[in-house]
């Protein structure tokens, strides 16, 4: 039976009651403090955690917040974590617990630790035990409630955990604080039912829920009004919006309906689960003028078997003929991938299948992983005689193929003109704006912030593994 997005969606009284909480913390400080009200947010974790970080932001902003990098001016802080990899949850010990400084100097700061890793009860019990300047948990099933809980904290003057597994629900209009005028995140889905063996996201992010496709359109006409110049669209795996939802509609229905929204904008996507990616999906975007051409469709294995001890859903040569298509239908695309070396079992030869495997479909970039356990996944319980250190060895001739390819595909940009996005500065002081390619690939620029938010046509004249650079025609140093 299909559970309706709708029927998972928050009512809208409930998250109006919200506002009302963001409304009682901000009559908590007026009158109270001689000056304004200051929290910081801290992100990590992929691109659903910003999102999610915009979404906190833009509570506390109406609670009257204000924002500072400095925790040391701050009377909340917020660190979103990510439970994806084992360093990924040390790093986040690390900085929660230099934040004990803080809170000795600043007794009153509110401390809160929220995202994937606060939704696992191991991690609440540790924060209970041995972190006890932290005075707020939730995870990201619960961030919607997130100005409850935050009164919570300063009536009851007591520590609050909130991490129920809800199985996930859609909150819609929630407030965002949105960092760039120029880039939107806009998320179509959330949640995962794939359970990859290897990976933690569905114990922590609950089901896959799709947004109304009107929701999402309305804020992509919202954004596309403002001015934003390029929307990616997110979930853990976008094929497979709508599945749960009343009306008939698919991932490749909602970017063809997207891109019907007219305006100067780029719409990107991501995750793309290759199971659920086929032709109807490439077809739609070669055929959309609003989608870019780029494709991130994460392998993670090369080898048929370690594939299905993944429980991936597909096998080498059905990735291969998918990649095959794709770039039929789209002879630009700009394709990139995830990897994993040193699933538990995998052999040497099944790695170098792998890099075999990088080296016929030469992507444009990869983003590879060494396998790191993680508690109550399948693949923690499975035995794993590699050592690290030879996994490291694999890894690294992967790493070596992979910037090869990247820095031969990048030099054939070199001559060429593209059409390019300013979307920043890029901390570089002889070419100091960042900025993509429709694929979205980083091209550094010279010029002035002024082109911030523009599409400007660029000669690129000099490449390497990671980027490109480039000169607009009429700028000079
Ligand atoms: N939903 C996305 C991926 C989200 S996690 C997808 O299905 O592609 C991002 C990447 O982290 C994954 O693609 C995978 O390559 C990596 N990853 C996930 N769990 C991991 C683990 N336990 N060890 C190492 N890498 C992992
Ligand atoms: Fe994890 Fe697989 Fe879901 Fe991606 S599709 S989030 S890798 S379980
Ligand atoms: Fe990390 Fe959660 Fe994203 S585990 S990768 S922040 S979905």
């Amino acid at each position: 039976m299909k559970d309706s997005g709708g029927n998972r969606r928050i009512c809208p009284e409930a998250v109006e009651r919200q506002l009302d909480f963001c409304g009682k913390i901000k009559g908590l400080w007026e009158g109270r403090a001689e000056r304004a009200a200051l929290a910081c947010v801290q992100t990590y974790g992929c691109q659903q955690n910003v999102a999610d970080s915009q979404r906190i932001m833009g509570m506390l902003r109406e609670m009257g917040y204000g924002f500072t990098q400095d925790p040391y001016m701050c009377d909340v802080i917020v660190v979103n974590t990510c439970a994806i990899r084992e360093n990924a949850e040390k790093k986040v010990y690390g900085i929660v617990g230099q934040l004990v400084h803080v809170k000795e100097k600043r007794p009153d700061v509110v401390i809160c630790l929220c995202g994937c890793m606060a939704q696992q009860e191991v991690v609440a019990q540790k924060i209970r035990a041995s972190y006890r300047h932290v005075d707020l948990v939730f995870g990201p099933q619960a961030l919607w409630k997130f100005p409850e809980l935050l009164y919570e904290v300063y009536t009851k003057r007591g520590r609050v955990f909130s991490i129920e597994q809800e199985n996930g629900s859609i909150a819609e209009g929630l407030p965002v604080v949105r960092e760039s005028g120029v880039k939107a995140w806009v998320s179509v889905m959330y949640g995962c039912n794939n359970f990859c063996s290897y990976c933690i996201v569905p114990y922590v992010r609950g089901r896959e829920r799709s947004r109304q496709p009107g929701d999402i359109l309305r804020e992509v006409r919202e954004l596309v009004a403002d001015g934003v110049r390029e929307i990616t669209l997110l979930g853990q795996n976008v094929n497979s919006y709508g599945k749960d939802l009343d009306e008939s509609v698919d991932f490749a229905d909602l970017l063809e309906e997207i891109d019907g929204i007219s305006g100067d904008y780029l719409v990107r996507f991501m995750t793309s689960h290759p199971k659920d990616a086929g032709k109807k999906l490439f077809d739609t975007m070669a055929r959309c003028g609003h989608v870019a051409k780029q494709l991130h469709l994460p392998v993670q294995s090369g080898n048929s078997r370690v594939l299905k001890a993944m429980n991936r859903g597909y096998t080498r040569e059905q990735y291969l003929e998918k990649v095959r298509y794709a770039r039929e239908v789209m002879p630009d695309l700009v394709l990139t991938s995830d990897i994993i070396i040193g699933f538990p079992g995998e052999t040497e030869a099944e790695a170098m299948e792998t890099v075999e495997l990088v080296k016929e479909v030469r992507y444009d970039a990869l983003f590879t992983f060494i396998y790191s356990p993680r508690p109550g996944t399948p693949a923690a319980a499975l035995p794993d005689p590699v050592t690290r250190a030879e996994k490291q060895i694999w890894f690294d001739k992967l790493l070596m193929e992979q910037n090869r390819i990247s820095g031969e595909l990048h030099r054939e940009y070199v001559g060429k003109t593209v059409r390019v996005l300013v979307d920043g500065s890029s901390g570089d002081e002889l070419w100091p704006l960042s900025s993509r390619t429709q694929g979205g690939r980083l091209v550094h620029l010279r010029g002035g912030l002024s082109l911030v938010g523009q599409y400007v046509d660029v000669r690129i004249v000099d490449s390497n593994t990671w980027a490109l650079y480039g000169e607009i025609d009429g700028v000079s140093l």
